[in-house]
């Protein structure tokens, strides 16, 4: 929710290659109304379908600035890969949902939009999520056992094993408590390189707390999660307990980056020992606090995405576009060995330019 990340790519090659990138804020205003219909509220679906207008409207700028970048013409473009904006994720009652207006934009842009990736793998009885593994198979696959991780709101990881299936799941809330408790307390949408945080100490209990009276953290891989689970709400009732201590709020910050660090260095021990280095992507590479602790956790050594050729920020990005290239080339992206679908599926629907 931070803002419309956008790449152009040629996805002719082996080797997808990167044309031009875009990144656009999220205006203050949308992002609070994501927000407030990512909950019950009233007329939702008025404003939904009105925000979903509103993102497509970014996503058009975005593309826009592309064309300008790359000298380019709307002509050349085979599509868009558009994925929107996650309000509702509960595979397990059978729905995902994810706020778009892929025919406004395919108006807007004259460009081919996909869209929808997620519903078909979740009508397939499986999770919708995360999707990106099969494109970090693509572009990060090696000759050892690696891990892909992004820290995005979610942290999600993806296990590459030569001769194996590509594996991947959510792992947790990177960012997302991170960036609520900051908010809370200095303003900031989020804790700039995490100097808040490494101005404080994990307090222990609390770190035991929020990872232990947590199921969602025992569960086996498939799974997904989102802000359906880790929000205000859930920080809110694991904390009330400790008010009475007064913990200091920069000692929370970093006991929230802890439950990052510590999820992730798990399910990677239970999952995936064999693995012998870790590339990292998302929003979260920028915190320098967050990075230092990951790599004193992980047994093996961690890089960013960008050392192996992809800036960090247009990793998801590139995935999407690959999603796209996917689905014109009627290749099913959707993976069981991830997802836990029935079978392997044709992800996103078109709509024409
Ligand atoms: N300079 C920074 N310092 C610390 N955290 C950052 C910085 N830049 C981005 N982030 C974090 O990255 C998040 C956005 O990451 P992103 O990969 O775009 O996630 P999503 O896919 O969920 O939008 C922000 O919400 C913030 O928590
Ligand atoms: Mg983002």
């Amino acid at each position: 929710m931070d803002g419309v990340d956008a790449v152009l790519a040629d996805l002719s090659t082996a080797v997808p290659r990167l044309v031009a990138q875009a990144s656009l804020p999220m205006p203050a205003k949308l992002k609070r109304e994501f927000l407030s219909l990512n909950d019950v509220g009233s007329n939702e679906l008025t404003r939904a379908s009105l925000a979903a207008n509103e993102l497509v409207r970014l996503y058009a700028q975005a593309c826009e600035h592309l064309l300008a970048r790359s000298g380019m013409k709307a002509t050349q473009i085979t599509a868009i890969g558009a994925h929107g904006q996650t309000v509702r994720h509960d595979p397990a009652n059978g729905y995902t949902l994810q706020l778009n207006a892929p025919a406004l934009l395919a108006e807007l842009t004259r460009i081919a939009v996909i869209a929808d990736f997620r519903t078909r793998d979740v009508a397939a009885g499986g999770q919708g999520a995360p999707l990106v593994p099969g494109f970090h198979a693509a572009a990060f696959h090696c000759g050892h056992p690696r891990a892909v991780l992004n820290l995005g709101g979610i942290a999600n990881i993806t296990l590459l094993r030569p001769g194996h299936d590509v594996r991947g799941f959510d792992t947790g809330p990177a960012n997302v408590l991170l960036d609520l408790w900051s908010q809370r307390h200095s303003g900031q949408p989020y804790d700039s390189q995490g100097r808040w945080a490494a101005s404080g100490k994990p307090i222990p209990r609390l770190l035991d707390a929020l990872v232990h009276n947590e199921p969602w953290f025992l569960l086996p891989p498939p799974k997904s999660t989102g802000r359906d689970l880790f929000n205000e709400k859930w920080l809110n009732e694991r904390l009330e307990p400790f008010t009475p201590l007064q913990p200091k709020a920069n000692d929370v910050q970093a006991t929230l980056q802890s439950l990052t660090v510590t999820t992730i260095a798990k399910a990677l021990h239970d999952w995936a020992p064999e693995t012998e280095d870790v590339l990292v992507c998302g929003g979260g590479t920028q915190n320098t606090s967050l990075m230092r602790e990951l790599a004193d956790a992980l047994p093996c050594p961690v890089a960013a995405t960008s050392d192996a050729g992809i800036p960090t920020q247009m990793v998801e990005a590139l995935a999407f576009a690959w999603l796209a290239w996917a689905h014109e080339h009627g290749h099913a992206a959707g993976l069981p060995s991830v997802t836990g679908a029935r079978h392997p599926t044709l992800l996103g629907c078109k709509y024409p330019a």
